[in-house]
């Protein structure tokens, strides 16, 4: 089974990329699964009940979210609508919507997608760990999912690094977002899992973290905002990776990145894309 993954939505000129490559991705790499993290594709704060519909339309199978989720309040109603929209597991319980599904690829396997958000240098939330724990427990690899999909939505490295050993042979992959900047630790840890820090994300990096550069170059240096953080519009590089699940295991057999248009060095998954 193909899986894509793109990393954090931002603003406009990562959603008009998204919008505009991935039904092309999607037919280019033949991808049974795609899951796309929107949490910063309504101006860069959040996402909108529009942009899940566009998002679904253009061919994400599963929204995943962060820290940003409820940036836009009336995600706190719509999330209730959308099951292919996820917020992180381990908000207290009671919080509105939920943090995996199991989910139909387009070649009929079962995938179960889990959203978890860490807690070094972030929002002091319910231990992710456990929280991993009870879903694969319920759910687990050939015991309910044909391919486990773990966004991590994570600052530290330290932290992410840890849950994938921690999964490491019970999930097919563990991707990590937040950071915005994509990393070159793509690998399969030895139990079979794929793993990357972070996919990155598909917007400007003519920017500070998708951001226009003057205001938060402001901060750095006066430490007092003059005005709102606001996404920059130059042409977006959409960031991820395409990963291959050994459909027999459910464990990884390859993970590359895919980075796309704007200012990033170009690359695509080569098992993807040799016989194109
Ligand atoms: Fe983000
Ligand atoms: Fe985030």
């Amino acid at each position: 089974m193909r899986i894509l993954f793109l990393g954090d939505v931002v603003g406009r000129s990562g959603r008009v990329a998204v919008l505009e490559t991935l039904p092309k991705l999607r037919e280019r790499y033949r991808a049974d699964f795609v899951v796309v993290n929107g949490e910063n594709s309504a101006g860069g704060f959040g996402i909108s009940e529009a942009i899940v519909t566009e998002l679904l339309d253009a061919g994400a199978d599963v929204i995943t979210t962060g820290n940003h989720v409820w940036d836009q309040r009336e995600a706190l109603v719509f999330i209730e609508r959308h099951d292919r929209l996820l917020r992180p597991i381990n908000f207290p319980q009671g919080t509105p919507g939920k943090g995996a599904g199991l989910f139909k690829a387009a070649n009929g396997m079962d995938v179960l997608v889990i959203n978890a958000m860490g807690r070094v240098f972030m929002q002091d939330l319910d231990d992710p760990f456990p929280a991993v724990e009870r879903e694969l427990e319920a759910c687990g690899l050939k015991s309910g999912a044909d391919a486990i999909l773990l966004d991590f939505h994570a600052e530290a490295t330290s932290e992410k690094e840890a849950m994938a050993h921690f999964v490491d042979g019970r999930v097919s992959a563990v991707i990590g977002t937040h950071t915005h900047v994509p990393t070159a630790d793509e690998q399969i840890l030895n139990g079979g899992t794929a793993y990357i820090s972070d996919a990155g994300m598909c917007g400007d990096f003519d920017s500070v973290l998708g951001m226009d550069k003057e205001e938060p170059i402001n901060r750095f240096l006066t430490k007092i905002a003059s005005r709102r953080f606001a996404p920059s519009l130059g042409e977006a590089t959409i960031c991820g990776v395409g990963i291959e699940v050994d459909d027999a295991t459910g464990l990884a057999r390859a993970i590359a990145p895919v980075r796309l248009g704007g200012k990033l060095s170009q690359t695509e998954p080569a098992f993807w894309v040799a016989e194109a």
